[in-house]
């Protein structure tokens, strides 16, 4: 009798335990889940516990709380409740980063090393209320799994990038996306700024940039293709505009990395300011997409100080210590053709364009580094030829690039990660096959984005701390409206959020898949739009 009481007893358990499992529908997946067998009761009586430092996390979680049941719950500095902690002697085992999140039958409590752990602790939370919780008007309570969750990220780099050159999308945008990012536990919004096509921040110093290189008159709409939209397209942020997106990121602990394409990518401006170019021939800010005709003359000290004028005001603006300087797909041609250009190599010894961009990197790194920040650059930085069309030019490199600049990996070879990391340069990995979001999902389907892995297969242990971690980059150049854009992005955001977060053991593509059945749910009654893999996009 006694026995069949005891496996009455551990299915009883066991049941209860998948049923728990069933309902601990985290994305990113924690690192590390013990079940308990009860629940903790949320309701409008709850109280969050916090010290002044955590003010910004609590009223984030009151938010939820508002949200949920149209009350706002009170924050205490002592009591029963949500207890928010920050205990530094919880760094050596969870790092900046990492939480506990400790839910009893009681009490809720979610400590850290930091406040940015604290506000992951938060968002793990959250995702343990029901989907629509947050657009409920509850009057009920609500039932919480008991669980203890210590998690850790895996890279510190999870970044998501968003080009707003190519089409111009705005604030409200920006911010909605900022949201899912925080959900996420995604730190970095790295922002593509300016471009051919479009230049969209305010320089005080240089204002032709936005009143001449903000605007086009016309928008190239299919690949090598003569159709155009027929409408302006235009658009960009003053710096008090930034100013309020920078503080709203940082309430979700995702820090802003502005990226300043330099020496290509820079019709916009060179059409603001023809000087600035190689050829003189620039006379409007592009409409088509593709190569374009020229570059910055960097050979010209005058466009040396204009970049470094608007480095420094870009500088000041973003508190980040990342500043990408693009440096991808640079046209040559412009610099072969240039006597001046040619000249300034000859006297400098530069037997090569690729020579002459890797010097003028070093020049901006350098001048970065004087401002206690670090440059970050497209992998072309380092001078090597990943171009097919460039593959019969002799373009061998002799300058080497600063020690202090980030390689962020997206095309070539996968050994020359390796090298980059043996050479003793940080890298992010946002290879293009694997976390391109202007790829189709025939190309890159769920399952592929899912499956990336930021540390290249065979590199040696002691270089995978090299790897800061991966981006993965939404390009704009055909996604005009806002459904467009975010059907490309979601729900691959939610992939690559365990790209990021999750330890490969943690990681389980059917898992995933079924806690992104709930994620969907928030989805659509948050207006985000997301595709599904069995329909086709046009
Ligand atoms: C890039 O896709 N040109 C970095």
């Amino acid at each position: 009798m006694q026995l069949i009481k005891l496996i009455a007893f551990a299915i009883i358990i066991s049941f209860s335990s998948v049923f728990a499992q069933k309902n601990i529908k985290i994305i990113p997946q924690p690192n590390k889940i013990e079940l308990g067998e009860v629940e903790f009761t949320l309701n409008t009586k709850t109280q969050i516990i916090a010290s002044k430092e955590l003010q910004n996390e609590a009223n984030f979680l009151a938010d939820i709380l508002k949200e949920g049941f149209n009350k706002k719950a009170k924050i205490q500095s002592k009591g029963k409740g949500i207890t928010l902690t920050i205990d530094p002697t919880l760094k050596s085992q969870l790092g900046e980063e990492g939480y506990i999140l400790l839910i009893n039958k009681a009490e809720v409590s979610i400590k850290s090393a930091s406040s940015t752990g604290v506000f992951y602790g938060v968002q793990s939370f959250r995702q343990l209320l029901p989907a629509d919780f947050e657009y409920s008007n509850q009057q009920d309570d609500i039932l919480i799994p008991t669980v203890k969750i210590t998690d850790t990220p895996r890279f510190p780099w999870r970044a998501f990038m968003l080009d707003e050159s190519r089409h111009f999308k705005g604030s409200e945008e920006v911010k909605k996306l900022l949201d899912q990012m925080a959900l996420l536990k995604m730190n970095t919004f790295h922002w593509h700024l300016t471009d051919d096509q479009g230049w969209r921040i305010e320089i005080k110093k240089y204002p032709k940039l936005t009143e001449i290189g903000s605007k086009r008159e016309n928008t190239q709409t299919e690949r090598k293709s003569d159709k155009r939209t027929g409408e302006p397209h235009e658009g960009f942020y003053t710096q008090k505009q930034i100013k309020e997106i920078i503080a709203y990121a940082k309430e979700r602990h995702i820090t802003i990395v502005p990226e300043i394409e330099m020496p290509g990518h820079a019709m916009a401006a060179v059409a603001a300011y023809p000087w600035l170019g190689s050829l003189g021939t620039t006379t409007a800010v592009p409409e088509t997409f593709g190569k374009m005709d020229d570059s910055f003359n960097i050979a010209d000290p005058k466009v040396i100080s204009f970049l470094k004028d608007i480095l420094d005001e870009v500088m000041a603006l973003f508190p980040g210590e990342v500043v990408h300087i693009g440096g991808d797909e640079v046209n040559f041609e412009p610099w072969e053709k240039s006597e001046k250009v040619q000249k300034f190599m000859k006297k400098n010894g530069l037997k090569s364009p690729v020579d002459l961009q890797v010097y003028f990197t070093n020049q901006i790194s350098n001048y970065i580094d004087e401002k206690g920040k670090r440059m970050m650059g497209w992998n072309e930085i380092m001078g090597d030829n990943i171009h097919e069309e460039n593959q019969d030019k002799k373009l061998e490199v002799e300058q080497k690039l600063a020690n202090s600049a980030i390689v962020h990996f997206w095309k070539g070879d996968l050994n020359l990660i390796a090298r980059a990391v043996k050479d003793g340069y940080n890298v992010v990995n946002s290879n293009h096959w694997d976390t391109y979001l202007d790829y189709t999902f025939e190309r890159t389907p769920l399952s592929k984005s899912y499956a990336f892995n930021p540390i290249p297969e065979g590199l040696g242990e002691k270089y995978h701390s090299y790897i800061l971690g991966f981006g993965t980059q939404m390009w704009t150049e055909w996604l005009p409206t806002q459904e467009k854009l975010e059907r490309q992005i979601f729900p691959r955001l939610a992939a690559y959020s365990e790209v990021g977060w999750t330890n490969l053991a943690n990681k389980d593509f059917t898992t995933f898949e079924d806690k992104l059945v709930k994620l969907k749910q928030r989805w659509n009654l948050a207006g985000v739009y997301y595709y599904e893999e069995d329909e086709k996009l046009d």
